[in-house]
């Protein structure tokens, strides 16, 4: 097969746009629905639809049309949510946000069962585990089929290795691992491929927790403006097309993924794995880890577990 459809779940919004608009691009994508409660949905829609790609373009508005959008999905691509705004707590923030994944995935079990879903929408480390306990009260929920999208990790960490480098960042491999906020972003920079030219301890340090707050800098210089969206777009169009590779039939296409995992004592961790023909075919392990790699494993284990927790028990509520 290489027809698919492809979702995005909250497409108006600052990473929606963008990621629509690379996915337009992406010649396996010949449906590609635009779903959100934004008013200007359907001209999102329209406008990407006069891009002479093949993939034809769908908008839909609000809840109402919330099934006509995932029915069928190959691939559901979440990134709805909000941003925190003056006076919300974070609670609040992850009351919202795990609403909305809540609702989406609950669509998804009803209208596309098999489908992929990739979620961007924050807290990761929490709605992967709230969309696996929406769809396992369903009766459909496979491990193999929800991912946590961390790939901007790896990213980040390519682009990093590869200014200290001095080579192109495409050429960088940087395996990321853990989770996707803060210390349970663990990148295992002693696998970079090309090896990263660096050895003072110190100046590996301070480049572990660059890439672990790198959402911050971003965060700092849009100045109230909002968080990564563009850059988050990549990435999440990044994996999507990797997850179609996989389900056409492509063998070997491995990324970073925040997936059921029983690697660690985690139930949820990111790791590399392997994408096939449905959804993540293999949880790869991550490889030997330093002393300072171990550190940091150690560090993220606690708090990685508690976000996850914090899902598990919202989703059972
Ligand atoms: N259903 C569908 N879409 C929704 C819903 C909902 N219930 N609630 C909000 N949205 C839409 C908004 O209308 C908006 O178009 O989600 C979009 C979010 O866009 P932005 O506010 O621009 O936020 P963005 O920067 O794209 O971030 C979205 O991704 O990285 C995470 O933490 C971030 O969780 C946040 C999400």
């Amino acid at each position: 097969q290489r027809n698919f459809k492809v979702v995005v779940a909250g497409a108006a919004g600052g990473i929606g746009q963008p990621l629509a608009l690379l996915l337009k691009q992406n010649p396996l994508v010949t449906r590609l629905a635009l779903y959100d409660i934004a008013p200007v949905t359907p001209g999102v829609a329209a406008d990407l639809s006069h891009m002479n790609t093949p993939a034809k373009v769908s908008g839909h508005k609000g809840p109402e049309e919330l099934s006509a959008a995932i029915k069928d999905a190959d691939v559901v691509v979440i990134p709805a949510g909000v941003p925190r705004k003056p006076g919300m707590t974070r609670d609040d923030l992850f009351n919202t946000n795990a609403s909305i994944v809540r609702d989406i995935a609950l669509s998804i079990a009803q209208n596309a069962p098999k489908a992929i879903v990739a979620i961007i929408t924050n807290p990761v480390n929490s709605t992967v585990p709230i969309a696996s306990e929406v769809l396992k009260k369903a009766g459909v929920y496979d491990p193999n089929r929800v991912l946590g999208v961390t790939t901007l990790d790896v990213v980040r960490a390519a682009t990093f290795v590869g200014e200290i480098n001095g080579v192109d960042p495409t050429s960088v491999a940087v395996p990321v691992i853990g989770g996707h906020s803060g210390i349970t972003i663990i990148p295992i920079l002693s696998q970079c491929q090309p090896a990263l030219k660096l050895s003072d301890p110190a100046k590996i340090k301070a480049l572990t927790e660059r890439i672990q707050e790198a959402g911050t800098e971003v965060v700092k210089a849009k100045a109230g403006g909002g968080s990564a969206t563009l850059s988050m777009a990549y990435a999440g169009a990044r994996l999507t097309a990797s997850v179609l590779r996989g389900l056409k039939g492509e063998s070997n296409v491995v990324e970073c993924a925040y997936v059921k995992s029983s690697l660690t004592e985690a139930t949820y961790f990111a790791s590399p794995v392997v994408l096939g023909k449905s959804g993540v075919e293999k949880v790869l392990g991550y490889g030997t880890l330093n002393e300072f790699e171990q550190q940091l494993l150690k560090a993220a284990l606690p708090e990685l577990a508690k976000n996850i927790k914090t899902g598990e028990d919202f989703a059972k509520k």
